[in-house]
């Protein structure tokens, strides 16, 4: 669909995301941490009861845990867990009846998600390797997938939103926070991978990435836009401004 070199992609997505699972201290594009996850609508309470560490890392774009409402005994799949902070809360909701699968492509985000896991005992909670594009999942086994700042980082999105169509059992929920813009990127700006990597180069139009959760059955029935997510560099900030870059968090129901 897009002209990055999904090769060269990967290789920055690992490396940066292993940074952000390693070192949440040194300098990335966006904002990371429990500052932003306060400003974006985490509860206070919710991110004290959950592992500091992982809410250290946290490099999400939204917050959807009002659309997603969770129940005891549901089970949750979280696509890009990273290290584990939105896994963990959905974990905590779900008590210890429910289930929570994570699943990333940075061995790095999954050593620590999984350290934290043994160590708080989140004994609901599972981290697995694997590409939101092709889940080793069974059909219609899912109660709600969650994701947060991760299907734009994807050069293939319909793939992702059908899997997610495929694996969710029918009524089933989708609550996710992404990038989207309002004007369509430039190819330049789509082919660096650097950009792309930040979580802004993938971003699809907001009516394009729509059409293609409609396309794969799923509904949106609730959306609403996050002004107070913004990009921190030079280069990240101009992109936004020229093309307007936003976060936007979606409710959708399988059809
Ligand atoms: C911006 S981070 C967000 C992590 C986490 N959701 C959070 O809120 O902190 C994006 C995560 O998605 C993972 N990721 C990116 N593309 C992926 C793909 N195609 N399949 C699986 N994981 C992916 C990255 O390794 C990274 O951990």
């Amino acid at each position: 669909m897009e002209a990055v070199n999904k090769e060269e992609l990967l290789e920055k997505i690992k490396f940066m995301y292993k940074e952000v699972a390693e070192k949440p201290d040194g300098e990335f594009h966006f904002e990371m941490g429990r500052p932003v996850a306060e400003k974006l609508g985490y509860s206070p309470e919710d991110l004290d009861n959950v592992p500091k560490e992982a809410v250290e890392s946290f490099a999400g774009v939204g917050h959807y845990f009002d659309f997603a409402g969770i129940k005891e005994g549901e089970t949750i799949l979280d696509l890009g867990s990273g290290s584990g902070m939105d896994a963990f809360i959905a974990a905590i909701k779900a008590g210890k009846s429910g289930k929570v699968i994570g699943f990333d492509l940075s061995k790095d985000q999954l050593r620590k998600a999984n350290m934290l896991k043994e160590k708080h005992d989140f004994s609901q909670a599972e981290f697995r390797e694997g590409y939101i594009e092709s889940l080793p999942l069974e059909d219609e086994s899912v109660d709600v997938v969650i994701s947060n700042g991760v299907i734009n980082l994807s050069a293939e999105k319909d793939k992702v939103f059908k899997e997610i169509s495929r694996v969710l059992k029918k009524g089933g929920r989708m609550a996710i926070s992404d990038i989207v813009t309002e004007k369509p990127l430039t190819e330049k700006i789509k082919c660096d991978a650097n950009i792309w990597a930040s979580c802004i180069g993938g971003a699809l139009q907001i009516n394009t990435y729509k059409e293609l959760m409609e396309k794969a059955g799923l509904k949106v029935v609730k959306e609403k836009h996050h002004p107070e997510y913004g990009f921190l560099s030079k280069s990240a900030r101009n992109a936004s401004d020229e093309f307007g870059v936003k976060s936007f968090s979606f409710l959708a129901e399988k059809q």
